[in-house]
C-alpha cells in the first residue's frame, strides 16, 4: 500500500561545522549501545559513542524488573522460548528468539564479568524471580528493583575505562550521511557544547549503530524518559531504511496513577511485585484477573493491560489497585526499595495501602527491521535494542526480554561489523540522501500530538479513531513551521514515528498482542504477517506484508 504523507525526508539543519571520525559510531548509551561499544572495541576498532543527554540517562537505568535468562537448573532455553513465542502472539521470528534464549545466559555472564552485581540468595546463586508470561523463575535482578541502574553503572564504568571510546554527550542525532554507492558514511549530529564539538557536525564512520531506545514521548503518559523521542526510527525512515511492527506498542499494566492530567514520564510499579505475590483488585476489592487467563495476575502483559482497561470502562474508574500488603514490610524494603520510595514520596505506603495503577505506554516492540546480526536494510547501518525490530518480540514483548535483547544482539552486531568491514575501504563521504521534502515541525505541537495519540491511537483503537489521528497528524505536519533547534527536531521525530504507527494500526484490522482494535476484536489468520514500511524521498510510505520469518536481505531494494 502507498500513502503520501508530509513526513520530511530530511531535517532542515545548517551544514556541519565540525567533523569527527571513527571506525564505528554508536548512537545511544543504554545497555545496547554500551555493550556494542565494548564489543566493537574488543575487535580493536575505534568508537565514537554519541548520547543524547549524559551517558547514564537512557531508558536502561529505569528498568526495574530485570533480565530474563534460563539460568536456573529447573529452566531451559526451550522453555524461555515457549514463553517468548506465546507472549509474541504468533508474530515472533522463531530463529531470532532461538538466538535470544540460547545466547542469553552467556551474555548475562559476560555482563557480570564487566562488573554488574546481581542479587544473590544465601548460597551465592543469582536470585531469580517471575514476571507476567513466564512459567519459571528466570528474572535476574539487582539492587532489588534497580536492575537497570546497576547494569548501566557497570557498563558506563567499563566504557569509561577504555581510551578507545570517545564519548560525545548532549548530542542529538539528525540524519544519516550516505556515500555515493548508498552505503553508510556517518551521521549528522547537533551537539550542545561546551567544547570543540558544538552545534551541527558530522560524525563519519563506515558503520553506524543506532541504539537510541524507544519512542515513548509519542504518547502523553509513558514510563520512558524525556529523551525517548524515536530519533533512531525517524532517522532510519528518512534514510530509506525499512521499519516494521510499529503498531505493537506495549502498555505496561501497572504504572503508578498520578491523576487524570499527569503527563510525561510516569513511575513504574514493576511486574515483579506481582511476581512476589501482589494482586490486582477493582474499586470493590474484586480480583478481576482470576478467570481472565490461567496465569491470572501473571498473565502476559497485554492480557493484563486489556483486562484493566475493560474493568476501568465497566466501572467508570480512572484506575485499578495493586494490593501488595501481603508482601510485608521486609520484602518491600529489601526487594522493592525504588518503588517503595516512589510511592511513599506521593503519600502512598504499599505496606499498608493499596497502590493506584493504570496502564501507560512502556515499550516499542517494533522499530528498524534487522537481520539476525542487527543489519538494517541500508549497508553499514545497524540497529540494536528497543530501536530495532529483530523479530524477538513479535506483537508483544515478554517481560524482561528487553535488556537481554540489547546484550545478545550487541554482541552479534560487533561481530557483523568486523565481518562486513573486511575488504572495504572508507566510503566517500559528504553525500546526504536525495530528500525531496525537508522540514521541521514546531515543538508547540507536541502536547496536542501526544493527546491525540493517547486518545485515538492508545491502548484501544478503531478505524474512526485512527482516521482522526492520521488526519490530525497530516494537518499539523503540513502547516507547522518549526525552527532548526533540538526541541523542534525531536518533535519532528515524534510526529514521523506517530504517522507510521497510525498507518500500521489502521491497516491491521485485527486485535493481536498489544494492538487492540475495538472494531476488530479478534486475531485473524490472514493477519499473521508483519507490516514493513519504507519511505520515499517525497514522504510516500510504502507498506508491504511479510511473514514473521522474513528477514531483510541487505542488498534488497
Ligand atoms: C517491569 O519491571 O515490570 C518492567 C520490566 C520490563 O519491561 O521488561
Amino acid at each position: 500500500m502507498k500513502v503520501k504523507t508530509p513526513i520530511p525526508s530530511r531535517l532542515d539543519a545548517p551544514p556541519p561545522g565540525w567533523t569527527a571520525r571513527a571506525d564505528v559510531v554508536v548512537v545511544g548509551s543504554g545497555v545496547a549501545g554500551l555493550t556494542t561499544a565494548l564489543r566493537v572495541r574488543a575487535l580493536g576498532l575505534s568508537v565514537l559513542l554519541v548520547t543524547k543527554a549524559t551517558v547514564d540517562e537512557g531508558s536502561t537505568r529505569w528498568a526495574q524488573g530485570g533480565i530474563a535468562a534460563a539460568l536456573a537448573d529447573d529452566d531451559s532455553p526451550e522453555e524461555h522460548m515457549r514463553d517468548t513465542l506465546e507472549a509474541g502472539g504468533g508474530l515472533c521470528n522463531e530463529h531470532a528468539v532461538e538466538i535470544l534464549v540460547n545466547e542469553g545466559p552467556d551474555a548475562v555472564r559476560e555482563l557480570i564479568s564487566w562488573g554488574a552485581r546481581f542479587d544473590t540468595d544465601p548460597t551465592g546463586s543469582i536470585s531469580l524471580t517471575r514476571e507476567g508470561g513466564h512459567h519459571r523463575n528466570r528474572i535476574a535482578h539487582a539492587g532489588g528493583d534497580a536492575t537497570g541502574a546497576e547494569v548501566s553503572r557497570a557498563l558506563v564504568a567499563a566504557v569509561a575505562a577504555d581510551p578507545g571510546i570517545e564519548l560525545v554527550e548532549n548530542a542529538l542525532v539528525l540524519d544519516l550521511i550516505t556515500a555515493e554507492d548508498g552505503r553508510t558514511a556517518g551521521v549528522t549530529l547537533h551537539v550542545i557544547g561546551p567544547g570543540q564539538r558544538d552545534g551541527v557536525g558530522a560524525a563519519l564512520a563506515p558503520s553506524v549503530v543506532l541504539a537510541t531506545g524507544g519512542f515513548g514521548q509519542v504518547f502523553g503518559q509513558t514510563t520512558n524518559p524525556y529523551v525517548a523521542t524515536g530519533d533512531g526510527v525517524a532517522l532510519a525512515l528518512r534514510a530509506g531504511a525499512a521499519v516494521a511492527d510499529l503498531e505493537f506498542v506495549q502498555f505496561h499494566p501497572t504504572v503508578l496513577w498520578l491523576g487524570p492530567v499527569a503527563q510525561g514520564q510516569q513511575p513504574l510499579v514493576s511486574e515483579a511485585v506481582r511476581g512476589e505475590g501482589a494482586v490486582l483488585v477493582d474499586d470493590a476489592g474484586r480480583r478481576f484477573m482470576i478467570g481472565e487467563h490461567p496465569m491470572a495476575d501473571l498473565a502476559p502483559r497485554d492480557v493484563v493491560a486489556k483486562a484493566i482497561m475493560r474493568r476501568m470502562r465497566a466501572t467508570g474508574a480512572s484506575h485499578v489497585w495493586l494490593d501488595g500488603r501481603e508482601l510485608g514490610a521486609d520484602t518491600w524494603v529489601h526487594r522493592f526499595p525504588t518503588i517503595l520510595a516512589s510511592c511513599r514520596m506521593r503519600g502512598i505506603d504499599p505496606v499498608t495501602d493499596l497502590i493506584p495503577v493504570s496502564p501507560a505506554q512502556h515499550y516499542a516492540s517494533g522499530g528498524v527491521i534487522t537481520d539476525f546480526d542487527g543489519r538494517s536494510t541500508i549497508p553499514g547501518l545497524y540497529a540494536c535494542g528497543e530501536v530495532a525490530c529483530s523479530g524477538v518480540h513479535g506483537a508483544n514483548r515478554l517481560a524482561s526480554n528487553s535488556l537481554l535483547e540489547g546484550l545478545v544482539f550487541a554482541r552479534r552486531i560487533a561481530t557483523a561489523i568486523g565481518d562486513d568491514r573486511e575488504g572495504r575501504g572508507s566510503p566517500d563521504v559528504g553525500m546526504t540522501n536525495g530528500a525531496d521534502q525537508s522540514g521541521v515541525i514546531s515543538n508547540a505541537a507536541r502536547r496536542a500530538l501526544q493527546q491525540t495519540m493517547d486518545t485515538d491511537s492508545g491502548v484501544l483503537r478503531s478505524e474512526d479513531s485512527l482516521h482522526e489521528a492520521s488526519h490530525w497528524l497530516d494537518q499539523a505536519m503540513s502547516t507547522s513551521q518549526g525552527k532548526p533547534c533540538t526541541e523542534d527536531w525531536e518533535t519532528t521525530n515524534v510526529a514521523s514515528v506517530a504517522r507510521v504507527l497510525v498507518e500500521h494500526a489502521t491497516q491491521r484490522e485485527e486485535t493481536r498482542g498489544s494492538h487492540w482494535r475495538e472494531d476488530h476484536p479478534s486475531s485473524r489468520d490472514e493477519w499473521r504477517v508483519r507490516l514493513v514500511t519504507t519511505m520515499d524521498t517525497d514522504g510516500t510510505l510504502r507498506t508491504v506484508m511479510r511473514p514473521p520469518s522474513w528477514v531483510p536481505g541487505i542488498e534488497e531494494d
